[in-house]
């Protein structure tokens, strides 16, 4: 298996552009199956997530194209809308096709999802907003169908403002007849961009980024091009490697209105920043400062796709910080793997309490999830000496060539590939 190895202790410097998000590009490719045509969208990141949403929509009947950072998908030959269990189980987030094809096709079929390295992943909120919308829901074993002769709108109340189940239930009611409301619905930069692209295709939304959203389904959609926003988390994930290692790094894309929060903390933490437009420019020339205490939950608090992330800068801090998971269960398993590297966390329930240390050290770790991952080439960037991370490919999930990015910041970091036996 491909691993990276890096030689820790460098500032970062320089500048990089940031890539479209991936949370708001997987959606946004689910919902264009609910327009027969073909679609284009620009600033899609080139990742293995994407990749298999390509090729789902393949297998789906579509034809698909990835030239650079532009996508298209031609959906006048979709004829299926029965998703493989063997795609479906290298990506939950094929989970968000079933509004699409249930709007599309009045049926769908699908596989629970199942949970992965964070958490139980349940999706009884998609189930249960998608049945509120007239669907009728058959599960056997862990396949789910799901048909609907006409979807009808609805007033539908979230228990948790899920962002995948708003966004489901969003793509659902844009073709349902009549009116539907969410409420308690996730408040995500990403659920703003697909309510944009959907109304781009004809759709009639509002009030995507507040927790009440309002739907009045049409009878048709038509394709369209549009603009992926850019990727918050990648954004925020470099912000906090260029602090640890007390860098001077300028990002370019970026939309600060979407890390307030992040921005926040980290200006807490003694981090100096400064945003001009859509640049935000990243220093910490001193040891950051601790932070009492973070509590991840849904935007706009403190993400928790930057939990891992933040735990690092706090590992090397001044003191002792508390950061709370909220959103998963089990959201803590890069604490070990920093430990070994030579950080003082201590876990409790879904809380961890971070003593800073002067220094990490370089060890080989491995990742055990996305943001785990990214979590360890930051610890791996500031620790003293080697670093190897096994299990990359959970990166490349969520990062483009993350290694290339930090090159060109200054970062000794490489890729290295399995050797081929002849
Ligand atoms: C999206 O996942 C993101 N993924 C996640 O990013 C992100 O961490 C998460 O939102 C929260 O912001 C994509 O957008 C592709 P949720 P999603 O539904 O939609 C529980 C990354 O690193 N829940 O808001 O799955 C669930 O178990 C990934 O890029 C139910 O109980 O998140 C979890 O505890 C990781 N029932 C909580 O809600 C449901 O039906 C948040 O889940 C659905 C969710």
């Amino acid at each position: 298996m491909e691993k990276l190895v890096i030689e820790g202790g460098r500032p970062l410097s320089g500048a990089i552009k940031i890539h479209g998000a991936k949370n708001a590009a997987l959606p946004i490719l689910a919902a264009g199956m609910m327009a027969e045509g073909t679609i284009t969208i620009h600033n899609v990141p080139d990742l293995s997530d994407i990749q298999v949403m390509t090729g789902i929509l393949r297998a789906l009947g579509c034809r698909t194209e990835h030239q650079g950072d532009t996508v298209t998908v031609n959906t006048s030959t979709a004829t299926s809308s029965h998703i493989p269990e063997s795609l479906m189980s290298q990506m939950r987030s094929s989970i968000f096709l079933m509004g699409p094809l249930l709007a599309r096709f009045g049926k769908v079929q699908v596989y629970q999802p199942g949970g992965c390295a964070i958490g139980e992943r349940k999706i009884d909120l998609h189930l249960n907003g998608l049945a509120a919308l007239g669907a009728t829901i058959e599960e056997s074993g862990n396949t789910i169908v799901c048909t609907a002769s006409r979807l009808k709108g609805a007033e539908i109340v979230l228990d948790f403002p899920s962002v995948g189940a708003t966004e489901n239930i969003m793509m659902a009611a844009a073709m349902a007849e009549g009116m539907t409301t969410i409420s308690n619905a996730a408040r995500e930069p990403e659920i703003q961009d697909l309510q944009n692209f959907l109304n781009a295709m004809g759709a009639k939304i509002i009030g995507a980024g507040t927790d009440t959203i309002t739907i009045e389904g049409v009878s048709e959609l038509t394709p369209c091009t549009y603009r992926i926003i850019p990727d918050r988390i990648v954004a925020g994930t470099m912000m906090i490697a260029a602090a640890v290692t007390r860098g001077n790094v300028t990002l370019e894309n970026v939309c600060a209105a979407h890390l307030t929060s992040a921005i926040h903390v980290l200006k807490r933490a003694g981090v100096q920043i400064t945003i001009n437009g859509d640049i935000i420019n990243v220093s910490c020339l001193t040891r950051p400062r601790a932070v009492e205490r973070i509590v991840t939950s849904p935007h706009p608090s403190f993400p928790t796709d930057l939990q891992s992330q933040i735990m690092v800068l706090l590992s090397l801090a001044d003191g002792l910080s508390i950061v709370k998971e909220t959103v998963f269960e089990g959201r803590f398993k890069h604490v070990d793997e920093l430990s070994r590297m030579g950080s003082d966390i201590r876990v409790d329930l879904n809380s961890a309490f971070i003593r800073g240390v002067p220094r990490l050290y370089g060890a080989t770790v491995e990742a055990t999830d996305l943001r785990a991952g990214a979590a360890l080439v930051i610890a791996g960037l500031a620790a003293q000496g080697t670093t190897v991370i096994e299990q990359i490919h959970h990166i490349d999930r969520g990062y483009d060539r993350i290694e290339q990015m930090l090159s060109r910041l200054g970062a000794h970091i490489h890729r290295v590939s399995p050797v081929v036996s002849e």
